[in-house]
């Protein structure tokens, strides 16, 4: 796999977070070349003030840190984590890391962009660029050119001002626009909704997953959530809203909960929905994290999990498989992790490797999903 993005006569050594041994996908794409290859060929003049928004793993910031001011906008930890890295990496200058619920900086003269998936993120962002930023200050936004449908132009010109967009290159497609349109229009930050048959409400700030609709892998797992006397502490692995942790808290009053998403989105709404569903005094804790990063091992006695099948816009396992290696690490002897996915993803193979196959059962299953249970046996593990 390359590493070294070689463009006008400079290098950059880049890696995807977390760095793995037989890594096969690349930390930069033909977008962030495109803007590149595009801001090089318009002389941009020194010391300007540039927003990125949704650098990936960083190329964008290690590259325009050497001659301006940035600032990195990103929902995800595991990008802000690959763009230090990176930074460290290459010796390039220090930038300003903001998440997307921070305000955009007042002194802003360019935004470069990698258009988000999410067309709610998409329009939340739209809208902050257009009452931040002034209406000379460029936008500059890249995305493969299937991706950029007539609606999501619509999107720009609805929520930003005039928006024009460059000839393909490497299936890519720049998209020019400035924060001029008439009027600013009110996007709500969150889409808030009762789940159906429950006692919960949840709140989802625009780039939490399944934020408009609970996840049917999500809805199959409630039904089959324990309740243990004597359980002390849930962890809700890649929490979302936290719709796992507050079913498994009320079955589960006593036990302590700690929530993880990489999504500084999700854990802002799950922390808000678990304190109105669980109430304030409750013993939470709700975190940033790459999976269980740093987590104590042997401290845990839940771990329930409907796992990622994507990192970015790369359909990969490896983070599924990664929460399930950092699970094991966490859970105490007899403790358990409850996974729910996807049949076809065959999760409870990659379990029944890591835990052994005596620990692993199917809980419920139906024509879409599984729900596995593994049990951790310290004993099979020595030696
Ligand atoms: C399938 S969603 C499940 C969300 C929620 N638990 C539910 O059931 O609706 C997977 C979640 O994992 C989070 N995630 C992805 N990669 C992660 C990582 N490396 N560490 C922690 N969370 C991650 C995503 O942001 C997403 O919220």
């Amino acid at each position: 796999m390359k590493t070294l993005l070689t463009l006008h006569d400079r290098k950059l050594d880049l890696y995807r977070f977390p760095k793995r041994a037989n890594e096969t996908l690349q930390a930069w794409d033909a977008g962030d070349e495109y803007l590149i290859n595009h801001m090089t060929e318009a002389s941009l003049p020194i010391g300007q003030n540039i927003l990125i928004l949704n650098d990936s793993f960083g190329a964008l910031s290690c590259w325009f840190s050497e001659q301006h001011n940035v600032t990195m906008m990103s929902d995800s930890f595991i990008s802000h984590k690959a763009t230090l890295k990176n930074l460290q990496r290459n010796q390039c200058s220090k930038i300003q890391f903001l998440n997307c619920l921070d305000d955009i900086p007042s002194n802003i003269n360019l935004v470069l962009m990698q258009l988000p998936k999410n067309n709610r993120l998409l329009t939340w962002q739209l809208s902050k660029l257009r009452s931040s930023i002034p209406a000379d200050c460029r936008i500059i936004g890249v995305n493969k050119a299937k991706e950029i449908h007539t609606s999501t132009l619509d999107l720009f010109e609805k929520h930003l001002g005039i928006t024009t967009t460059s000839l393909a290159w490497k299936k890519h497609r720049l998209v020019f626009s400035n924060a001029n349109c008439e009027s600013i229009l009110p996007v709500a930050a969150e889409c808030e909704w009762p789940v159906d048959g429950e006692e919960i409400v949840l709140s989802n700030y625009a780039n939490v997953y399944s934020g408009e609709n609970l996840d049917l892998g999500a809805r199959f797992m409630l039904n089959h959530l324990p309740q243990i006397e004597d359980l002390r502490h849930i962890i809700d692995l890649g929490c979302g809203n936290g719709i796992l942790a507050i079913k498994a808290g009320q079955l589960n009053p006593q036990a302590r909960i700690t929530c993880i998403d990489e999504s500084f989105m999700a854990v802002a709404s799950a922390k808000k929905n678990l304190e109105r569903n669980l109430g304030a005094e409750r013993n939470i804790q709700v975190l940033a994290n790459n999976c269980l990063d740093g987590m104590k091992q042997n401290s845990s006695f839940l771990v329930i999990c409907n796992p990622p099948f994507h990192q970015q816009n790369a359909i990969t396992d490896h983070i599924a498989w990664q929460m399930f290696c950092d699970a094991k690490d966490t859970l105490n002897h007899d403790g358990k992790l409850l996974v729910v996915g996807n049949r076809h993803l065959d999760y409870h193979i990659k379990l029944e490797r890591l835990f052994g196959d005596s620990q692993v059962s199917i809980v419920a299953e139906n024509s879409k999903f599984m729900i596995i249970e593994a049990i951790k046996n310290n004993d099979l593990n020595k030696g």
